[in-house]
């Protein structure tokens, strides 16, 4: 009995050291044999990048930190260099995620990206109350001032406006536009530029594959180009499902971007493999689908991705990843919206509380068939 219990206690010693020497030894273990990592593999084609939440940034998720810093070559904030979180009320700024955010890139050497200066939502509720066009003009210059020039020559680049354009391609009815007037998007573009001459500015929307919708920003960066304003990419948003958009017309988005003689960026890709209620504007955040929620119907896989799923997805990011790889001149960056499963948007939209697939890893941070297909399709 005595020897009974003192091998017992041994081997729960043994375990506890193995366990604990694995977790030390990198929380994420790949269970596909990859020779190279996702970004090494496409290093000469485009950076791979990841949106971050704030808690990789903090450092609470190591787990999803190790697959950032192991896989990809790009970060953007997913939510902490948004007005609301950075300027909060008037000149009270709180940089502390957004310091953290900047040395997590600068110390894994990855092009750091700024997201966003401007746009109509998680703006500070003090933007949005009734202040004169005067006061809002003079926010908006101390914003861009303080945000970019803190982080000068280390954010790499900057999306400076976001989501201004409707889908007829008209510019929207923004509280920037009211208050600032229509050219506001030069004006803005101009205050990045003053504050670091040097990093890459960019305009960023979804539904770019839209003709309409696409004109109208390309008709705005024509017209910043002819004025001499810098603006260095157009960032494409791939919020995208399995079906669509259809590689023609992502081929048409590629085709009509560079043909300005401007970068294309895929700034957050995801495919959903949810069903949608109806047909769907984009990745507008302000819809409400309340009615849906918690109907089976919407939500398929509550307890696990089928496997015939699971192979769309890997055959879809496949597809669309062999037309970036077609035109990796005229692409710099395609940043996937989210490290793994459990954390991303298209949980929570556009119905609260459903089971999403939409990205690289699965909810136990291990790479699913679309990561292996990727890396497959580039051999170095
Ligand atoms: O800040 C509160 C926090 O205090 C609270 O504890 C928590 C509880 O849910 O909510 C927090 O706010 C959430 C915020 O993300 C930060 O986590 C909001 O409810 C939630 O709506 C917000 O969602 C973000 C969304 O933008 C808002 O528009 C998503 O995470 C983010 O992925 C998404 O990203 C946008 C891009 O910036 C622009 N393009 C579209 C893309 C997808 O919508």
């Amino acid at each position: 009995m005595k020897i009974n219990i003192t091998k017992f206690t041994v081997t729960i010693i043994v375990l506890i050291i193995v366990s604990f020497l694995s977790c030390a030894n990198g929380l994420y273990k790949s269970n596909i044999d990859i020779k190279f990592s996702l970004s090494d593999k496409y290093k000469d084609l485009f950076y791979i990048g990841a949106a971050i939440n704030e808690d990789i940034i903090m450092g609470r998720d190591l787990q999803s930190e190790n697959i950032v810093t192991s896989e990809f070559n790009s970060v953007t904030p997913e939510n902490s260099l948004k007005w609301m979180y950075v300027q909060p009320s008037p000149n009270k700024f709180n940089f502390v995620a957004a310091d953290r955010y900047v040395e997590l890139g600068t110390k894994n050497n990855m092009y750091i990206v700024g997201h966003a200066l401007v746009w109509h939502n998680q703006l500070a509720d003090f933007m949005k109350n009734k202040i004169s066009p005067d006061e809002f003009n003079k926010h908006v210059e101390t914003h861009i001032d303080r945000v970019v020039s803190r982080y000068k020559e280390r954010i790499d680049a900057w999306d400076v406006v976001n989501e201004a354009f409707n889908e007829d391609g008209s510019l929207r009815e923004s509280i920037f536009k009211k208050q600032m007037g229509d050219n506001y998007i030069e004006d803005v573009f101009k205050l990045a530029k003053k504050a670091d001459p040097n990093a890459d500015l960019i305009y960023n929307d979804y539904n770019l594959y839209k003709p309409a919708k696409r004109a109208g920003v390309l008709r705005m960066v024509k017209k910043l180009q002819n004025n001499g304003t810098k603006i260095s990419a157009v960032g494409v948003q791939a919020h995208w499902s399995l079906k669509f958009p259809s590689l023609n017309e992502i081929e048409q988005i590629i085709l009509d971007i560079s043909d300005l003689d401007i970068d294309v960026m895929f700034t957050e890709i995801d495919i959903t493999v949810l069903p949608n209620p109806w047909e769907l504007v984009g990745a507008e955040v302000t819809q409400n689908f309340d009615k849906f929620e918690g109907d089976p119907k919407m939500d398929p896989y509550p307890n696990g991705l089928p496997d015939e799923i699971e192979a769309q997805l890997a055959k879809r990011y496949q597809d669309i990843f062999k037309l970036f790889i077609k035109h990796q001149d005229k692409i710099s960056r395609v940043t996937f919206w989210g490290v793994m499963d459990r954390h991303s948007w298209l949980n929570d939209w556009p119905i609260k509380g459903r089971t999403n697939y939409p990205l690289l890893f699965d909810r136990n941070y291990q790479p699913k068939s679309a990561f292996k297909m990727l890396s497959n399709l580039v051999d170095n």
